[in-house]
């Protein structure tokens, strides 16, 4: 398994901490927090655990197809969608890849675990692309990505749009390509619930492409590749999660502008502009590193993402923090603030 966000297993381990210590910064979910009646969501779903899944998934895709305006046959639901992108993979074993990095770790693990090698754009026949960008947090306008994906169709490879974060852009239909399926036979956007529900442990996530390539996935996929409860709270959360993701957008956007400022205003932290829910941040004084600054943090229950792992950044300059609840964030800036004081 490659390094992600998320991972507070450890310090728990430790023992100093209890859950409901630990403030996990390095993790990019919701900072709502789950929508409130996912408990009421979960019991009435519960049933459902005694069966085997309904196989072929209907009624989540469904769901998924109402809310995109897209065909219920062009929607393929996966255990998460690290699990997709490994599908992805999978199907294209041995084929050259392109990723724009820095990006998303897991496309370059699934590409090598697969037999295929990363390579310059235009020898590539798959591309991956994430928009919103992890770890940097920028957005590309549909327009940019709708040239991509024209040039992709004129030389024949496949484009994935990995969308995790898109519903916690300001105005995802300004950004999304899950609308853009039906004009084009080599795209495939990814969708995950993960981050815009704040339900890591659920395990949801689809994509969404034409039925001709879903049709070709789902043939290597196992039998149940969603666990039911998962499918049933997830088909909720697409039918009726749309006005908590709207009440979302709006408070995060005011909790990222405060953290950046309070970021900004430490000096020695350089936060990039962020269109999502975290913000890649560098570290200006060469006495500090990434990893020292996580490990002083984390002795106060407080955890970030260090980046040495992204190709293309810095090693040793990086850290990438979610963006959280505006107290939550008061406390991290007022950690920092310490810890950089204390050092300086
Ligand atoms: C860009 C991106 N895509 C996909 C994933 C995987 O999310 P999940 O498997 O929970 O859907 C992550 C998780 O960190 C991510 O950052």
């Amino acid at each position: 398994m490659g390094t992600h966000g998320g991972n507070l297993w450890p310090l728990l381990k430790e023992g100093t901490f209890g859950l409901d210590e630990i403030l996990d910064f390095s993790a990019d979910l919701n900072p709502l927090g789950p929508p409130p009646d996912l408990g009421v969501l979960i019991q009435e779903a519960q049933g459902q655990i005694a069966w085997y899944p309904e196989p072929t998934y209907e009624e989540f895709r469904e769901a998924a197809g109402r809310l995109h305006r897209a065909d219920p046959a062009a929607i393929l639901p996966g255990n998460g969608t690290a699990d997709l992108i490994h599908l992805i993979s999978r199907w294209r074993a041995g084929e050259d890849a392109a990723v724009a990095a820095p990006t998303f770790t897991e496309y370059e693990r699934a590409v090598l675990a697969n037999g295929g090698r990363i390579t310059p754009l235009d020898r590539a026949r798959l591309l991956f692309l994430c928009n919103p960008n992890n770890p940097t947090g920028t957005v590309q306008p549909r327009e940019e990505l709708l040239k991509v994906a024209e040039a992709c169709e004129r030389r024949g490879a496949f484009l994935v749009v990995d969308e995790a974060y898109m519903d916690l852009v300001e105005d995802p239909l300004r950004y999304s390509m899950i609308r853009d399926l039906a004009r084009f036979s080599r795209l495939i956007v990814l969708r995950s619930m993960t981050k815009s529900f704040a339900i890591p442990g659920l395990r949801v996530g689809y994509l969404a492409a034409s039925p001709g390539i879903v049709a070709g996935l789902r043939d290597l996929q196992p039998p149940w590749p969603m666990n039911g409860l998962a499918a049933s709270v997830g088909a909720r959360l697409l039918e009726r999660g749309e006005p908590f993701l709207a009440q979302t957008r709006q408070a995060l956007k005011r909790f990222r502008d405060s953290l950046r400022e309070d970021l900004a205003g430490l000096g020695g932290i350089r936060p990039s502009p962020s269109s999502a829910n975290f913000f890649l941040c560098r570290l200006e004084d060469p006495g500090w590193s990434n990893r020292r600054l996580a490990d002083q943090l984390k002795e106060r229950g407080i955890l970030i993402r260090s980046c040495d792992d992204f190709t293309g950044l810095e090693p040793g300059r990086f850290i990438r923090v979610a963006v959280r609840r505006r107290e939550e964030n008061e406390r991290l800036v007022g950690a920092l603030r310490e810890i950089l004081r204390d050092a300086g």
